[in-house]
Order: C-alpha cells, then structure tokens, then sequence
C-alpha cells in the first residue's frame, strides 16, 4: 500500500524538534507580553497554523484571548497569487489590542503584510508575528518576524498542518516534498 511517507523527500524537523522549539517560543512570548494590562490577543491564521498555533497557545503563561482568522493569498498549487482576502475574520475587536499573529510560514511575506497592515488601520495597540518556519530566499516583501520558529530553504514544505493541495497535513512532523509531486 502506498502511504503519505512516499511522497516526502527527507523529514526536515522531527515532532521533537518542533515541540522543543514551540516551547522556546512560547516561553518568550509569555516574557515580552507579560506586562501588558488587557489579555494578549492571539490570532492563528488557519488552516495552515492550526497545529502550531493549539501547540503553542496551550504553552503560553499569560492570559490570552484566542482568536483565528482565514486569509488566503493561495490558490491549490505552490504558486502564490499576491492578492490577499479575507474568509473569515476575528470575533474580537482588534482595536487597542496586542495582538500576536501566528503564521505557518512566512514565503513572500505577502500575506504577512496585508494583515499586519489591516490590524494596523483598525487601531491595534501593537501587532507582532510568530511564524513556525521562515523562507527567506522567496520574500518579495519586507515582513518582520518577531518569533521565528525555524528557518528554512527554498523547498516546499508539507506536515504539522502545512498542505499541498489540502494533502498531508497531519504528518506529525515537517517534511520537504518531493519535487516530482508538484513539477508533474
Ligand atoms: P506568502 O503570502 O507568500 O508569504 O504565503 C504564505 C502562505 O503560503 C502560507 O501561509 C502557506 O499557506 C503557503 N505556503 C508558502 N510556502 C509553503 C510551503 O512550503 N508549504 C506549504 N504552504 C506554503
Ligand atoms: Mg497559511
């Protein structure tokens, strides 16, 4: 029988190293927000952080409030099409709010951008971005990320909730996918 495992090239970080990571991350975030007077704001952009986001949230010591929010600049392929929408947006009022921005990866920055420009316009108090992996060789706008989880190369990634074409999002782990699945 054919399983997901044949479609990935190498496992590029194990459940371990990403756990590790997410606990790292968390512990920072936890110390930076720990003085702000309202409940932090987090926003998960689904689907692709969902994984990351329940992972990290969960280890996260001070209050927070927890939101999502679908934005798509994707079609179901590799190829980004540089427009943003919004599908759904928070149940929270962003205005003066710390809002934490949780991102499965940040390729073109594109996405990135537009909502953390959009938070901007709606009278947040301060936005920031915790993205899990960082491809910075594909970046046509400048993003800062202020929590990074792993940096990463110019390979398509696939597991812990990233999809290709809504495939192997629940790998437990983040594998390159091989290339003969999407230059097809
Ligand atoms: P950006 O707007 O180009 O930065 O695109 C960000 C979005 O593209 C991410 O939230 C992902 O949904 C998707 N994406 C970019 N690179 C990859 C990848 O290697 N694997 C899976 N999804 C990706
Ligand atoms: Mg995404």
């Amino acid at each position: 029988m054919r399983t997901k495992e044949d479609f990935i090239e190498r496992v590029l970080y194990t459940e371990e190293q990403i756990a590790a990571r997410v606990k790292e991350l968390s512990a920072k975030i936890s110390e930076d927000y720990k003085d702000i007077s309202k409940p932090l704001l987090t926003v998960g952009i689904l689907n692709g952080a969902v994984m990351f986001y329940t992972d990290l949230v969960r280890r996260i010591t001070i209050p927070v409030h927890f939101d999502f929010m679908i934005a798509s600049s994707y079609d179901a392929n590799t190829h980004t099409s540089g427009k943003v929408n919004i599908l759904k947006n928070l149940d929270n009022d962003p205005r003066g709010r710390d809002i934490l921005l949780v991102e499965d990866i940040i390729d073109s920055g594109t996405t990135m951008k537009y909502l953390m420009d959009y938070f901007k316009d709606k009278g947040a108090a301060s936005v920031k971005v915790c993205a899990l992996l960082d491809k910075p060789s594909r970046r046509k706008v400048e993003v800062q990320i202020d929590y990074r989880g792993f940096e990463i190369p110019d390979e398509f990634i696939v597991g812990y909730g990233l999809d290709f074409a809504q495939h192997y999002r629940n790998l437990p782990y983040l594998g390159i996918l091989k290339r003969s699945v999407y230059s097809k």
